[in-house]
């Protein structure tokens, strides 16, 4: 059993690789896609990102959320998401529900990474037409999406 669930949203990948190199930062991280995971139960502490898509999170993140918050009051919570495109990349406010779900839990409002929208990565018409224009690019920051990584390895291993 590992300690650690890292869970993503995802519908064009991006937010996948960024939930897979935050893995990467500890042995004892389990990855899964959230809409494959039954219950929290197993794992000290969860790690949860989504897309956003016309200021919303996936479905399946929201779920794992509201399914698990009694679990989650007794484990660390981190929240990320991944969607600003173009040279200057801010925090991105969570939906309501995930900011009222995180308050209860005393979680830290989610972390904003850069996304990524590429012809070569784009699905759906409206994201093709996306990947056209001036917002097309990929702006994560691997750098950073390690540092955020590491500081919450730092604060599990205070916690212990
Ligand atoms: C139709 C559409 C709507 C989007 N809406 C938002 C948004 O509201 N806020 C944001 O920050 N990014 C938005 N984005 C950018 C995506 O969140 C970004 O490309 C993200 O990295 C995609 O993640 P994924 O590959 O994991 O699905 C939007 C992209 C598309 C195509």
């Amino acid at each position: 059993m590992t300690e650690i669930l890292v869970a993503y949203a995802t519908k064009m990948g991006a937010t996948k690789e960024i939930a897979t190199r935050i893995r990467s930062a500890s042995h004892e991280v389990t990855l899964q896609d959230a809409a494959d995971v039954k219950t929290v139960q197993p794992y000290k502490a969860v790690v949860l990102g989504s897309a956003l898509y016309a200021g919303r999170w996936r479905k399946e993140a929201v779920r794992l959320l509201t399914r698990n918050e009694k679990l989650l009051h007794s484990r660390p919570l981190w929240l990320f998401h991944s969607g600003p495109l173009g040279s200057e990349i801010t925090p991105q406010p969570a939906p309501r529900k995930v900011r009222e779900i995180a308050a209860r839990l005393g979680a830290e409002e989610p972390f904003t990474f850069g996304g990524r929208l590429t012809r070569e990565t784009a699905t759906g018409f409206i994201a093709r037409k996306m990947a056209q224009g001036p917002m097309a690019g990929d702006f994560r920051d691997w750098e950073e999406i390690d540092r955020w990584a590491y500081t919450i390895g730092q604060r599990l291993v205070a916690a212990r």
